[in-house]
């Protein structure tokens, strides 16, 4: 089925046409993404009609009627390109609305997640905001503005735009299905490719410890293939009761043992002492932190998977270099890799950290 742009348009007699365009095209008023109609005698011509729009068509000498029309894209695959941004233009008819709302979209199932910048407009533009976001992706039912990440359970604040009003979902990545609440757990879709990363590169260890797990992606993915013994903690009950949901509805060939604890105070205490082929920690704030217990928690082969947020690498480095000296420098770095944007200028690392035992000076 073709897909309907509803557009401010005007009416005109065909003979009219060749002028009319000249006009709009000068005041740059045609929309030019839109198939221009043609019914019997009629043209109808989808435009933008800002004011400034409008008093330049007035001043060549042009009066017209603007009614609203629904109108084919030009080019398929204009679909494709195009941004939110530029939807929510297209259906609101006006080029300004697109800076209050950010170009992406972060999807988790069936829910999209949305910057808006001008609050005040969201009321005013719920259904807009929501029919653009369903177009651009027709498997969503419901959108929210993404507020900021916080509190010790690292859940995003969220406020409600359109579609069903709802915040669990279930979410696919590379084939692994994860249940997420929006409202009561973390979650980031951006993660994908790093919760596989991860998983691949241990898939050699038989036991891991997944301190900060969350709904448990990297529990999940590491299980799913390799045949592996995972403990994931967390402070978090609904994050971990949506784990278990996850557990059943994949085929894994590992096993996941579910703590609910203060994981801090866990590995403060030396819980587990050198039982782990690898440790997880992606609490980023704060993780670096435990480098010293988490070193007498892994094996001595074993590896520290640790998350740092700096403004570079090598800030990253000083960092967990300093942890080190601190615990006598039993580790050292043997890789690294940028994984997110953070916030201006501030990035997530992921820093390796094995075992000194392993190396020879
Ligand atoms: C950044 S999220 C990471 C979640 C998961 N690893 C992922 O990749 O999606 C950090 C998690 O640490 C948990 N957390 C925070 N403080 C904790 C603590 N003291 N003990 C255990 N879990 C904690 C939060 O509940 C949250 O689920």
């Amino acid at each position: 089925m073709e897909m309907c742009i509803e557009s401010n348009a005007i009416v005109i007699d065909r003979r009219r046409a060749n002028e009319i365009l000249g006009i709009l095209k000068r005041c740059k008023a045609l929309r030019k993404e839109l198939k221009i109609k043609h019914i019997n005698d009629s043209v109808v011509i989808p435009i933008y009609s800002d004011d400034i729009i409008l008093k330049c068509i007035d001043s060549q000498g042009a009066t017209l009627n603007i009614s609203k029309h629904c109108f084919e894209y030009k080019y398929r695959e204009i679909i494709h390109g195009i941004d939110l941004r530029k939807m929510l233009e297209n259906i609101v008819g006006s080029r300004d609305i697109g800076e209050c709302i950010s170009s992406s979209i972060d999807i988790i199932g069936d829910i999209a997640l949305i910057e808006v910048y001008c609050r005040d407009l969201l009321e005013r533009y719920r259904e807009a905001i929501t029919e653009a976001v369903i177009k651009l992706n027709p498997s969503v039912r419901t959108i929210y503005a993404k507020g900021i990440v916080e509190g010790m359970h690292r859940v995003r604040n969220i406020v409600f735009i359109g579609g069903e009003e709802k915040t669990k979902t279930i979410h696919k990545e590379h084939g692994i299905l994860i249940a997420v609440d929006i409202a009561k757990t973390y979650f980031n879709p951006s993660l994908s490719t790093e919760h596989s990363l991860v998983a691949k590169e241990l898939s050699y260890a038989r036991s891991i410890l997944d301190l900060f797990t969350g709904v448990g992606p990297f529990a999940l993915h590491i299980a799913k293939i390799s045949n592996s013994y995972i403990v994931a903690c967390d402070i978090n009950r609904d994050a971990l009761k949506l784990l278990r949901e996850s557990i059943e509805m994949n085929r894994l060939k590992g096993y996941i043992d579910i703590l609910e604890i203060d994981s801090i105070n866990f590995i403060e205490n030396r819980g587990f002492i050198g039982k782990f082929d690898a440790i997880i920690m992606n609490l980023p704030h704060h993780a670096y932190k435990l480098i010293c217990s988490a070193l007498e928690v892994v094996k001595s082969s074993g590896k520290i998977y640790l998350y740092i947020i700096s403004k570079n690498v090598n800030e990253a480095i000083d960092m967990v270099n300093r942890e080190l000296y601190e615990c006598r420098a039993k580790g050292v770095i043997s890789s690294y890799r940028k994984v997110l944007d953070y916030a201006p200028r501030r990035y997530i690392y992921r820093i390796v950290i094995e075992n000194i035992a392993l190396h020879k000076f």
